[in-house]
């Protein structure tokens, strides 16, 4: 299985703000659901709640520490490597957030699927520094802002280098 992290951040590495998203990106959101549909998706308990719905067409893994935690439809795991047992039999799973998550997760995933949107927003959260020079970009696509996306932005993908 592959394992691998989708994000969009600012130029700062921003990603969230008071337990949402910063912008309103349809293409970023269309390009999530084509990339996810299908498959495993693992989050915190806190992204799973701002989102506040099981997603359709996907399963979802929910890491909490708290041992009494229930979500009707999801699968629970309280921790990260059981998040990943758990999506074992599926060919990729995609780790989507949020940045307590992503910190755990950023040195074991293989591929980043990245939206880089070409702003400066005022966040509360963001994803980790990381280097680049050991991921390479596999393709690289650009996306105007219009009236239903608040920024231009950049889709990447990302594979580790080995
Ligand atoms: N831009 C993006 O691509 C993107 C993607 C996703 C999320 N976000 C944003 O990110 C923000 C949420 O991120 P966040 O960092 O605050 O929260 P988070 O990572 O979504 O969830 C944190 C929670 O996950 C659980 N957790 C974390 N590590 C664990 C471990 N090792 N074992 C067991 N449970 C563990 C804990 O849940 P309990 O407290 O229940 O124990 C913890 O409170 C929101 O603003 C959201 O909109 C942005």
């Amino acid at each position: 299985m592959r394992t691998s992290l989708i994000v969009a951040m600012d130029r700062g590495g921003v990603i969230g703000r008071e337990g949402g998203l910063p912008w309103h990106l349809s293409a970023d959101l269309k390009r999530f659901k084509q990339l996810t549909m299908g498959h495993h998706i693992i989050m915190g308990r806190k992204t799973f709640e701002s989102i506040g719905r099981l997603l359709p067409g996907r399963t979802s893994v929910v890491v909490t520490r708290q041992s009494d935690f229930e979500a009707a439809g999801a699968v629970v795991a309280y921790n990260l490597n059981d998040a990943i047992t758990a999506s074992s039999g599926d060919e990729e799973a995609f780790i989507i957030g949020g940045a307590e998550i992503y910190h755990q997760a950023l040195p074991l995933v293989d591929r980043i699927y990245l939206t880089e949107v070409a702003a400066d927003v005022t966040g509360d959260v963001r994803f980790p520094e990381f280097d680049r020079t050991q991921w390479t970009v596999l393709e690289r696509t650009a996306q105007p802002a219009d009236e239903r996306n608040d920024h231009p932005h950049t889709f990447s993908v990302l594979q580790r280098n080995r």
